[in-house]
């Protein structure tokens, strides 16, 4: 009988955000137990609608997208996503510059499928989306993780960056605003790690998917729009702003100095001709959703959902003897920390698979955002104020005794 196994090319990737603890949640669930799914930014299950307006747009747009589209994408769509980088001050793209993909995530597969050999080494923030982390491995190439500090406001270490810079490096991965601290980043710092680029000839890539959704005013710049000299690619989409994750709509664009990227260019437009092209009726509404690029607005300001929903669990959280947080300014998403010490805890992993056993509420472990310390989990805050605080009462009765 043969056995068949996976490529040993997947031997060192992981994605634990739907990795062995879902697993577990989803024997529980068939076992008929209720679980609190609280480890993916899916908007939707959570009450969350897309507009009416981008609803209608898809419905529209069926009879007219069944056929495949040129691999980059429908004018329409290329065209709305120059004028959202125009207004973004991210300079000259053009609908040549501009890719769409079945969400941002297969933008990052492809980018880094085109980018590394094996041994190439590229930037990854730690903590990260892991995606990137992933992706780079699959790729053949090694993710070397530079420090985001907590003790300041999780910014990435400029020195720590530096420092992890070899003659491997070809590229950076800045993801601002951050899944999953939160943070975002004030210019100055992205202006320094623009810098950092140009003096070690690095490719920027920058993931802004969550630049719609930032709290108290609080500003966002593109990564792209500091770095006019250098190559960059920039990753943007709809699923979080527009509260249509499962519609799979995203894109890259390419900006700055491109002479220098033709080859890597070249391979990009293979890959994406390879996919033949990204999914037609969610291009087609692209240019209604970035016309209302603000849709988040509602749920962001004071009184709003997200806005309500962040204020209650962040205080919550800090509220807990051994937890301690630091508070998102953009996205949904908490990093909480938990003092390892005081609960004995050597394994992150079996910190989440403990709660999920005896309170029935799923989170995510910090070694999924390649976290090196078992101290750091991630809560996702969609779920409405109840669910919330029924999250934030098992958590402080579960601490109230667990020892690892
Ligand atoms: C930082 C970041 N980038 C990319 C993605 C992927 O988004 P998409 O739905 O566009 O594939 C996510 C999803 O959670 C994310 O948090």
């Amino acid at each position: 009988m043969p056995i068949f196994k996976k490529s040993t090319k997947l031997n060192n990737v992981g994605y634990d955000i739907r990795g062995p603890v879902l697993d577990e949640a989803e024997r529980m669930a068939e076992a008929g137990i209720t679980v609190l799914k609280l480890n993916t930014g899916n908007p939707a299950p959570f009450g969350f609608a897309a507009p009416d307006s981008v609803v209608s747009a898809m419905a529209e747009s069926l009879k007219n997208t069944q056929g495949y589209s040129e691999s980059k994408g429908i004018i329409e769509a290329r065209q709305a996503i120059v004028n959202y980088c125009k207004f973004k001050n991210i300079p000259g793209v053009t609908e040549k510059d501009v890719f769409t993909g079945n969400g941002v995530s297969e933008m990052i597969t492809i980018a880094m499928q085109a980018l590394l050999d094996s041994g190439d080494e590229i930037l990854i923030p730690m903590p990260d989306y892991p995606l990137w982390t992933a992706a780079a491995t699959l790729a053949g190439g090694n993710a070397v993780h530079y420090i985001c500090d907590e003790s300041n406001e999780w910014l990435p270490d400029l020195d720590d960056i530096r420092k992890k810079i070899s003659p491997r490096t070809k590229a950076i991965v800045v993801i601002n605003p951050n899944n999953p601290t939160g943070a975002v980043y004030p210019e100055t710092l992205l202006a320094e790690i623009a810098e950092i680029a140009r003096q070690n000839g690095l490719i920027v890539f920058a993931d802004e998917i969550y630049d719609r959704i930032i709290y108290d005013g609080h500003k966002h710049t593109a990564m792209a729009s500091l770095a006019p000299d250098l190559f960059c690619v920039t990753m943007n989409g709809i699923s979080k702003s527009h509260m249509v994750a499962g519609f799979r709509c995203g894109w890259m664009c390419v900006s700055g100095d491109k002479r220098i990227a033709k080859d890597y260019i070249d391979g990009l437009n293979m890959l994406t001709s390879m996919r033949l092209c990204s999914n037609v009726p969610s291009q087609a509404i692209i240019k209604t959703a970035l016309e209302s690029y603000n849709n988040a607005d509602s749920f962001i300001r004071p009184g709003g959902r997200l806005y309500e929903q962040r204020e209650y669990i962040y205080n919550a959280i800090n509220g807990i003897p051994g937890l301690s947080v630091v508070k998102p300014k953009a996205a949904f998403y908490l990093f909480p920390k938990i003092d390892a010490a005081k609960f004995n805890i050597s394994d992150d992993e079996q910190f989440v698979l403990d709660f999920l056993h005896e309170r029935h509420v799923l989170l995510t472990q910090g070694g999924g955002f390649n976290w090196p310390r078992p101290d750091h989990f991630r809560i996702v805050y969609l779920p409405e104020m109840s669910q919330l605080e029924y999250l934030a009462e098992n958590m402080r009765g579960f601490l109230e005794t667990y020892r690892q």
